[in-house]
């Protein structure tokens, strides 16, 4: 009796020696598996904006009909031109709305804690071409900014990786797109940097395309967002066929 109860207890030390021993593990936010079905979607996401709406800055209105798990393990949204719909109000603007097209956004809120950090990272099939504005961002909770767009197309050829400081101060690096009928790997980092600020890397398809420091960004909580826009900043007319974009391989840690 008495052997057995030293075995037990040295059997329930031993790992926790061992694992106190080891460098901290990334903690999982979003898994791999997050588009293998329309349930694990939607466990993770929500449709339309996750601060609410289904319209923001540019010609599209979104829905959960634009949004499908296709095939599994990819998440594709489907920008459709249509005529008659009513238009979206922005900034105190109109916006004709020219598309309906889909948008999802994390249930969870992502932060930056003092000393640690996150890494987004996913496999992206995106246009751009005039009219199409695919997007893989983080925009702030409580009020603005922050935002990091992670990467983001403008219809330009280019993908483009920006940090705002203000809406006049920002870091932005625009990166001619080749291929983009494939898909490219992008990665982002974020990390804290002095308890206030934190640095932001991107990379595509595994090199660095640009540093950033978000000032002011650690602690403060993220929206997660991945959106077909339309027209917009990407300028106008859009195209007069179905537009889509697809990702797959999204995963969320922590440093
Ligand atoms: C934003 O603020 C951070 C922290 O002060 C600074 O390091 C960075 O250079 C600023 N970005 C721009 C574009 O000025
Ligand atoms: C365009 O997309 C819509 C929505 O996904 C779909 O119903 C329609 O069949 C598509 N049109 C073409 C020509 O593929």
């Amino acid at each position: 009796m008495l052997n057995m109860v030293q075995i037990s207890v040295t059997a329930l030390l031993l790992p926790l020696t061992l694992a106190s021993a080891l460098p901290k593990r990334a903690t999982v936010l979003i898994p791999k598996s997050v588009f293998d079905s329309t349930t694990s979607l939607e466990q993770y996401f929500t449709y339309n904006y996750p601060w609410g709406g289904n319209t923001h800055n540019g010609g599209a209105r979104m829905d959960k009909e634009h949004v499908a798990i296709s095939p599994p393990g990819t998440l594709k949204i489907t920008a459709q031109p249509v005529k008659g719909q009513p238009p979206a109000t922005h900034g105190g603007k109109q916006i004709p709305i020219n598309y309906l097209s889909g948008a999802v956004g994390a249930k969870q809120h992502f932060n930056v804690p003092k000393g640690g950090g996150l890494v987004f990272s996913g496999s992206f099939q995106a246009t751009a071409t005039k009219g199409t504005w695919p997007a893989f961002w983080l925009t702030a909770v409580n009020g603005w900014p922050p935002e990091i767009d992670m990467a983001e197309w403008k219809g330009s050829g280019k993908i483009s990786f920006n940090t705002f400081n203000t809406s006049s101060v920002l870091s932005w690096k625009d990166v001619a797109y080749n291929n983009p009928s494939q898909f490219h790997d992008i990665t982002c980092e974020l990390r804290d940097v002095n308890g206030k600020d934190t640095q932001v890397k991107f990379w595509m398809d595994g090199a660095l395309q640009a540093t950033h420091v978000g000032k002011d960004y650690t602690g403060k909580p993220f929206y997660l967002i991945i959106n077909l826009q339309m027209e917009g900043s990407s300028g106008k007319p859009g195209p007069t066929t179905n537009t889509t974009y697809s990702v797959k391989n999204l995963e969320v840690t922590t440093l």
